[in-house]
């Protein structure tokens, strides 16, 4: 069964399969797609909010010939109890993969525990596995393979942060995380990829993050699900990504960001909207990724 939760649990070359076969797809689109998977149906669960996630699979499956069904989770019986296992046991019943985004990681786990088709991870509170392909996409379409590039990460420890740390071990660049002190990525997943020999540091300074930096990426300060105190906010004070930051990467940085923005909080306009900002085609990618990771757990690729 191939499940995409994480990428830790998919082979460098599997994750390079799904890659290549996404820049095939974005080229491929503009000549129409074929229906590889016609017939097939992906339901879509979400306990959270979701823009990009949902329209991206939405259109990926459609485009593919396939069709989604897209359940909210207080539309489910699982908003009024039904277990996380019971619910996977009905929908592959009924459809071909099912894709979470959830607040709990462990919720994610038990689906695909129960599941009889694959699962997708949509979004945790630990890792964001979809978005990752499309920073990486992102920056092999930019800058050429990512390999050996110095990648900063200013901001929350977070759910981005984390799946940074595992994508820096897989596909061997450097990682040089900014975080407030009391802010900091998931300490597993940091020690365990730095014992397996990734190039990482996690420090608080954002300015010796960026410096010489290839790739400057930010998130949310709140995440869905934190909560948005005062507290929190001030922890990042000295954190946004702005010109004078941006200035002390490389000239030719570009600027990620998986987005929702918010503007003047994590990220100034200028730099969102300014020359070095990949943002855009960061998200469309999401679109192709998509359509790569469904083809590779339905088997066809
Ligand atoms: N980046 C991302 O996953 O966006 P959504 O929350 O809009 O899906
Ligand atoms: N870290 C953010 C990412 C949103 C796509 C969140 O979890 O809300």
């Amino acid at each position: 069964m191939r499940h995409f939760l994480d990428w830790r649990d998919v082979s460098a070359l599997d994750l390079d399969v799904i890659l290549a076969e996404a820049v095939r797809r974005k080229t491929a689109r503009k000549m129409g797609d074929n229906h590889t998977l016609a017939g097939k149906t992906l339901a879509m669960i979400f306990e959270k909010n979701s823009t990009r996630t949902r329209v991206s699979f939405e259109v990926a499956i459609t485009e593919l010939g396939g069709h989604a069904v897209v359940l909210q989770k207080d539309d489910l019986q699982l908003g009024r109890g039904e277990t996380v296992a019971d619910t996977a046991r009905v929908l592959s019943r009924y459809c071909h993969a099912l894709m979470l985004r959830a607040y709990a990681h462990a919720s994610l786990l038990e689906l695909a525990q129960y599941a009889t088709v694959p699962v997708i991870n949509g979004l945790t509170d630990l890792l964001h596995p979809c978005q990752l392909l499309a920073d990486v996409m992102t920056v092999e379409e930019r800058l050429g393979s990512i390999k050996g590039k110095k990648i900063a990460w200013v901001g929350d420890g977070n759910n981005m942060a984390n799946s940074w740390i595992i994508a820096a071990e897989k596909m061997h660049f450097t990682l040089h995380l900014a975080c407030p002190k009391t802010l900091t990525p998931d300490a597993t997943i940091l020690s365990a990829a730095k014992a397996r020999g990734a190039h990482i540091t996690l420090g608080t300074s954002p300015q010796e993050a960026v410096a010489g930096a290839d790739v400057v990426v930010t998130d949310t300060w709140v995440s869905m699900g934190d909560d948005d105190t005062l507290t929190r906010k001030q922890a990042f004070r000295g954190f946004q990504v702005n010109a004078a930051l941006m200035a002390q990467a490389k000239p030719q940085a570009l600027f990620l960001h998986c987005l929702p923005a918010h503007r003047g909080e994590e990220v100034t306009d200028d730099v969102l909207d300014g020359a070095q900002s990949a943002v855009w085609d960061e998200a469309e990618n999401r679109l192709h990724v998509q359509k790569a990771v469904l083809l590779w757990c339905l088997g066809e690729i």
